[in-house]
């Protein structure tokens, strides 16, 4: 059976860095929503317009154009093994649809690690954050800084600051978790999914809660 596995927890948290190192070590494919949509945008399609109008002001972009982004990413050969998902599902409505997608794939969601850390920290962790232009990969300033300032250590192409990172634009994303995406705690928790991970530790010692609570 494919397996997948949900990252849930606040903007800047490390869902997309945990996300990059899980692919890694498992080999499952690195699905996020946000770099669908942002790559999207990048290629000027109709949906990365319009997700980008709604990201921009740090709000959801709408559930049903999300859902059918997903189902078609997940049906790609490369997700046939099953997927580490990072920012989908966020609404209950996506965790319905995610319910349903994976019942035809004959795949479940096996575990849902919820990782958490202080406003303080999500916003310092945004705000020095540089993302690389080509496939996402992701440095911050001080905590994992690239070896060469402005240039990827693994494509050498440029590092860039996203449009939503600005401080009132992060404040409203976490606003908008709050009240939106919160829920699914209790949802995956109901369902005996979700493991809970402390994110105010290094990225390395996350890692290191994460891995062996996955394997159990
Ligand atoms: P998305 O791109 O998913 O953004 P997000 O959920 O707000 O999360 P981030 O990517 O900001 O943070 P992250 O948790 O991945 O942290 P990272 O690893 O980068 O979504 C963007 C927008 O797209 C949304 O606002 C919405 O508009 C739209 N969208 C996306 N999905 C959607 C959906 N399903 N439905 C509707 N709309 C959707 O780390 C952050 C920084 O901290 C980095 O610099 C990193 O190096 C550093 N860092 C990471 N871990 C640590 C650590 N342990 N210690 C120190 N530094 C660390
Ligand atoms: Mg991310």
């Amino acid at each position: 059976m494919a397996t997948y596995i949900v990252l849930l927890g606040p903007p800047g948290v490390g869902k997309g860095t945990q996300a990059e190192i899980l692919a890694e070590k498992t080999g499952l494919v690195h699905v996020s929503s946000g770099d669908l949509f942002r790559e999207n945008f990048k290629n000027q399609t109709e949906l990365g317009k319009l997700a980008k109008s709604f990201m921009d002001k740090g709000e959801l972009v709408p559930d049903d154009v999300t859902i059918s982004m997903i189902r078609e990413r997940l049906t790609r050969p490369d997700c046939q093994a099953g997927a580490i998902l990072d920012g989908f599902p966020r609404t209950p409505a996506q965790a319905d649809a995610l319910e349903v997608m994976l019942s035809g794939f004959k795949g479940r969601v096996d575990a849902v690690p919820y990782i958490t850390a202080d406003e303080a920290v999500l916003v310092e962790r945004v705000s020095g954050r540089w993302t690389c232009r080509a496939s996402g990969h992701i440095y911050h300033e001080k905590f994992s800084p690239p070896k060469e300032t402005g240039v990827c250590d693994l494509d050498g192409s440029e590092l860039y600051q996203r449009d939503d990172d600005k401080v009132e634009t992060v404040r409203k994303r976490i606003k908008v978790y709050l009240t939106q995406t919160t829920p699914l705690v209790d949802y995956y928790r109901q369902r005996g999914k979700l493991i809970e991970i402390d994110g105010m530790q290094a990225v390395e010692d996350v890692t290191a809660v994460l891995l062996p609570a996955l394997k159990k």
